[in-house]
């Protein structure tokens, strides 16, 4: 489909589920840009969920956000429950502010869901040259190290930083996959990679289905855990949010709002070595980049540079989209 008309559509839609203009359009771009990056598990397979949620008013399509100052630096966004992409960007945008006054910008967003991927948050400090890490918990997915029942959601790790050139982006899951790509094989009837995902035995499993009853599994066992639970302490603990596995599952649970927390720290590169700073950024990545390559590798990338070439690949190419995904979108735009 065409991505203006497509826009049209999903502005259509956010229009009738009573988001105002503004926060539809924001939640349009947001997952035709996943599209685009071919993250596709947090494009237009959530769609239906994001509207299911508001129509069982777990989701406020009118949210009173409010930002509180609490330092020059420091701000805290109570997001009233609104859908996370607004919640995140209003988060974000007020970090950026922060470290434009002060060199650092640390805000926390509480009373949010889930906002989509950490790059689309990274991306607009990085663009004001700035450093900046995302991050957001979610709900149970992945079991701590030691334990037989998921409690950590995939909870990822961003860090951002300018370069010059394309930014170096660093956007992962803690697990081995993330949870959005099982959603869409589980909804597309497809089957996912070996070695991501546990049956509720704590077998191997390549069914979605089974995946998203048992658990999915850390990067690198014990260290990837560690990391989730980092995230969990950051973006659940610390701004006042849903933790340790009291995040409800966006497409399960339906009992309550989500209560998701996400933190963002921002950061002027400058403020230690001036405007050496993106001199040395190009020494780094050329020094990186100029080093023997290892059997396979025409060149080494840094994070960020497969995804941007991605980004503009498809940037003039219409959006393939599953025919079942594609009678959600017109189920949901003929609704009166
Ligand atoms: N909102 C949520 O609750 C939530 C939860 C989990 C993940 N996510 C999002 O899902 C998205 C995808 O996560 P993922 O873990 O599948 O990412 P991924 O595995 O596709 O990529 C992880 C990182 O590795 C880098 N990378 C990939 N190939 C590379 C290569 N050949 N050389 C060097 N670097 C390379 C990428 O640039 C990226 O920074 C992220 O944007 C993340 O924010 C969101």
């Amino acid at each position: 489909m065409k991505k203006k008309l497509l826009k049209t559509i999903l502005n259509q839609i956010f229009l009738k589920h009573k988001l105002s203009k503004n926060h539809s359009e924001i939640c349009s771009n947001y997952l035709i840009k996943a599209e685009v990056l071919e993250a596709k598990g947090h494009g237009l397979a959530r769609l239906k969920m994001y509207c299911d949620r508001i129509k069982a008013k777990v989701i406020n399509p009118k949210p009173k956000i409010k930002i509180k100052k609490i330092s020059n630096s420091v701000s805290c966004v109570n997001a009233d429950n609104s859908i996370g992409f607004v919640a995140a960007d209003i988060g974000i945008k007020q970090a950026i502010k922060n470290a434009k006054k002060t060199g650092i910008g640390l805000v926390g967003v509480k009373n949010s869901g889930h906002y989509g991927l950490s790059t689309f948050y990274a991306e607009q400090a990085v663009k004001k040259n700035l450093m900046v890490f995302c991050f957001t918990n979610g709900p149970p997915a992945v079991a701590p190290h030691g334990s037989k029942k998921s409690l950590f959601g995939t909870n990822p790790i961003c860090f951002g930083a300018p370069t010059g050139k394309i930014p170096f982006i660093l956007d992962t899951s803690t697990s081995m996959i993330n949870r959005g790509a099982i959603r869409r094989a589980s909804k597309l009837g497809q089957k996912i990679p070996y070695g991501v995902a546990l049956d509720r035995n704590g077998t191997i499993t390549t069914d979605p289905n089974k995946a998203l009853k048992g658990s999915q599994i850390p990067i690198s066992t014990f260290r990837g855990s560690g990391l989730a639970w980092m995230v969990d302490i950051l973006s659940g603990v610390l701004t006042g949010s849903s933790h340790s596995g009291k995040t409800k599952d966006p497409f399960d649970d339906f009992t309550g709002p989500q209560n998701m927390g996400h933190l963002f720290i921002t950061i002027n590169p400058k403020i230690f070595i001036g405007g050496n700073f993106l001199k040395e950024m190009k020494i780094n990545v050329s020094r990186i980049k100029r080093l023997p390559k290892a059997k396979g590798f025409a060149s080494i990338l840094y994070p960020g540079e497969r995804k941007n070439k991605t980004y503009r690949k498809n940037l003039n190419k219409d959006i393939f989209i599953p025919s079942k995904i594609l009678k959600e979108i017109n189920y949901l735009n003929a609704i009166k």
